[in-house]
Order: structure tokens, then C-alpha cells, then sequence
């Protein structure tokens, strides 16, 4: 089976690609080749590239985790922010259909007003506050039926710029309070367990929309002070303040209640992810 990965050298590309490593070297039968494309190999606005790598490598399924994350700044270029996420979602959609890959490709809980007052399941209505939000939001529409879509949240892992690891710089490098905001819910998700799902999820090529994200919820406030406890730091030192006091404020809106209800994998008996609070305490282990 070959593999193709885009955004491979970003947080949640490079735990897909270890993933995949590790099957890769448990399987015996059905030997899993990976091509792990970071964004010097692959420029997903470039239809061309995308095309010419795509039909070279002749993949049966296409992880496309590739995409402009970075929410804030999105805000002050939607040009590019729909370049990368939708239309970059484009021409991996197409090249796909031209060789007869799978296509698995990873949303948002920002594509979510925040204005329920109880978890979004797969079956609400998308309603994006943000341009990062809207501009994924028109990637999953590029996606087809019989493809996997994956939506998660508020994702940690080892690498990159996550709250996991932006909490433990800023309490090992500065005293005082940490404020961090109480009025913004949702699921934190441990990378390495969403590689898991996505892979198991991708490979068997299930079709249509799933929320992966760890089990329970908490606002950012709540997951601080949980990094800190874990960390065996003064957790007392977090905080809560309201997204209004942030200082400076964000650009982007980001929705106040953006819980995923994991429901498609619920109701069809998948296995879930565990609490977040036990695939942190890994997390933190390792970071610390
Ligand atoms: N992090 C979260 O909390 C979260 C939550 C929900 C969904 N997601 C989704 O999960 C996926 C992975 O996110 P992540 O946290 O791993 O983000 P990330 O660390 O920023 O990784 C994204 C990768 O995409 C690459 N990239 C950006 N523009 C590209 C382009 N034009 N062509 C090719 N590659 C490009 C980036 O490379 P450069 O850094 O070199 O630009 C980076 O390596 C994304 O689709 C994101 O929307 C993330």
C-alpha cells in the first residue's frame, strides 16, 4: 500500500507519519510505503506540483493534514488562507480522483459558531466565525462522500507551537500569575492519538465525517492549570480571565462552546479516545 502525507513536517503530520512508520515496520503482509511530503517538497497552491507528485508516487490513500494554521494571522490574508486550505484542498481532491486514491483530510472545531450550549456532533450546522474557520470549512467541501473527513480540536503534541508547551515556557520563565481564558470550551487532543484514529480510520477508507478528539472537555484556563499539576508546578499560579480581558486582544472570534461530540465514531461502536487528562499526563512526561 502506498501512502502519501502532506504536511508532514507540521505537529499533527509528523505523529501521522510515526504512526504509519510503526505499522509500516509491524506488518508483515500488505507492506505500508510511505512518502512523507513536508511543504519544501510539496507547495500545495502549486495545481502543477500537486498533480506531477501525486501521479509519480501514485498513492492509494492521501493523508492531507497540510494547511495554514495559524488563526490569527489568517484573519489579515484570507487570500492565502483560502489558497492553502481551500483551494491547495483542491488540487490534492483532484489529483486524487486522477489516480483512484483514498482522500483523508482534517477539519476544525472552528468551523463552529460556539452558540450551542451542548457538544456539535457531525450532524450540526457548520457556521465559521474566523477566516481560518471558514477557509477549512470550504476544504471539507472539497472532499467527497466516499472519502474520510476528520475534525478534531485544540491539539497538543511534542512538537510545534501548542498551549501545552507555550504553558510550561511561560511558567519555567517568568514568575507571577499565568492568565489563561475561562470562557472558552473544547476537547484538547493529544497528537499521538489522533495519528492513531486517523490512520486505522484512513487506511480502511471509511467514508464520511468523524469527530476525533479526546474524551471530556475544559476551557483554556482549566487546561493550564492541569498542564502545570501534571508538570509538578504551582498550578495555584493560572488564572481565569475572560477572552474580552486578553491583552492584546486576537484578531480571530473563536467560538466559545466548540466540544466535539466524537457521535459517528460513537454510534457505529469505533473505539473513542481516552480522557485528555490521561494522554497528557504521556504528553507532559515527555516534555518535561
Ligand atoms: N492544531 C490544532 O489545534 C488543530 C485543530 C483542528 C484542526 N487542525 C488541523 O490539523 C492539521 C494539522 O495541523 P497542525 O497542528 O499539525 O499544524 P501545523 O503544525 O501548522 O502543520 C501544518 C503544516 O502544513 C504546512 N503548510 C502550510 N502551508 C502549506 C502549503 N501552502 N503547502 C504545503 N504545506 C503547507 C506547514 O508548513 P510550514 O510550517 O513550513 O508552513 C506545516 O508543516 C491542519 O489541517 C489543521 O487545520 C489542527
Amino acid at each position: 500500500m502506498r501512502v502519501l502525507l502532506t504536511g508532514a513536517g507540521g505537529q499533527v503530520g509528523a505523529a501521522v507519519a510515526r504512526r504509519l512508520h510503526e505499522l509500516a515496520a509491524a506488518r508483515r503482509r500488505d507492506p505500508i510505503e510511505l512518502v512523507a511530503a513536508d511543504h519544501a517538497m510539496l507547495e500545495v497552491t502549486l495545481r502543477d506540483r500537486v498533480l506531477s507528485l501525486v501521479a509519480e508516487v501514485e498513492p492509494d490513500v492521501i493523508f492531507h493534514v497540510a494547511a495554514w494554521t495559524a488563526v490569527d494571522a489568517c484573519e489579515d490574508d484570507p487570500d492565502r488562507a483560502f489558497g492553502v486550505n481551500a483551494l491547495g484542498t483542491r488540487h490534492v481532491a483532484e489529483a486524487a480522483r486522477l489516480v483512484g486514491a483514498h482522500l483523508v483530510y482534517v477539519s476544525t472545531d472552528y468551523v463552529f459558531d460556539g452558540r450551542l450550549e451542548r457538544p456539535y456532533s457531525e450532524w450540526d450546522e457548520p457556521n465559521p466565525l474566523s477566516v481560518y474557520g471558514r477557509s477549512k470549512w470550504a476544504g471539507e467541501l472539497e472532499v467527497e462522500p466516499a472519502w474520510t473527513t476528520l475534525r478534531t480540536a485544540w491539539v497538543v503534541g511534542a512538537g510545534g507551537t501548542n498551549m501545552a508547551r507555550t504553558v510550561l515556557r511561560l511558567a519555567t520563565g517568568s514568575e507571577g500569575p499565568l492568565r489563561f481564558v475561562d470562557d472558552q470550551r473544547g476537547s484538547p487532543t493529544v497528537a499521538t492519538d489522533l495519528a492513531g484514529k486517523m490512520v486505522e480510520l484512513g487506511l480502511a477508507r471509511r467514508p464520511g465525517l468523524f469527530h476525533v478528539t479526546n474524551a471530556g472537555e475544559t476551557t483554556w484556563f482549566g487546561f493550564a492549570a492541569e498542564v502545570l499539576r501534571l508538570a509538578g508546578l504551582d498550578a495555584s499560579r493560572v488564572e481565569p480571565i475572560t477572552t474580552a480581558e486578553l491583552e492584546p486582544p486576537r484578531k480571530a472570534s473563536r467560538p466559545a462552546n466548540s466540544v466535539l461530540d466524537n457521535a459517528a465514531l460513537r454510534l457505529s461502536g469505533d473505539s473513542l479516545l481516552p480522557p485528555w487528562q490521561e494522554s497528557l499526563e504521556r504528553l507532559v512526561r515527555e516534555l518535561v
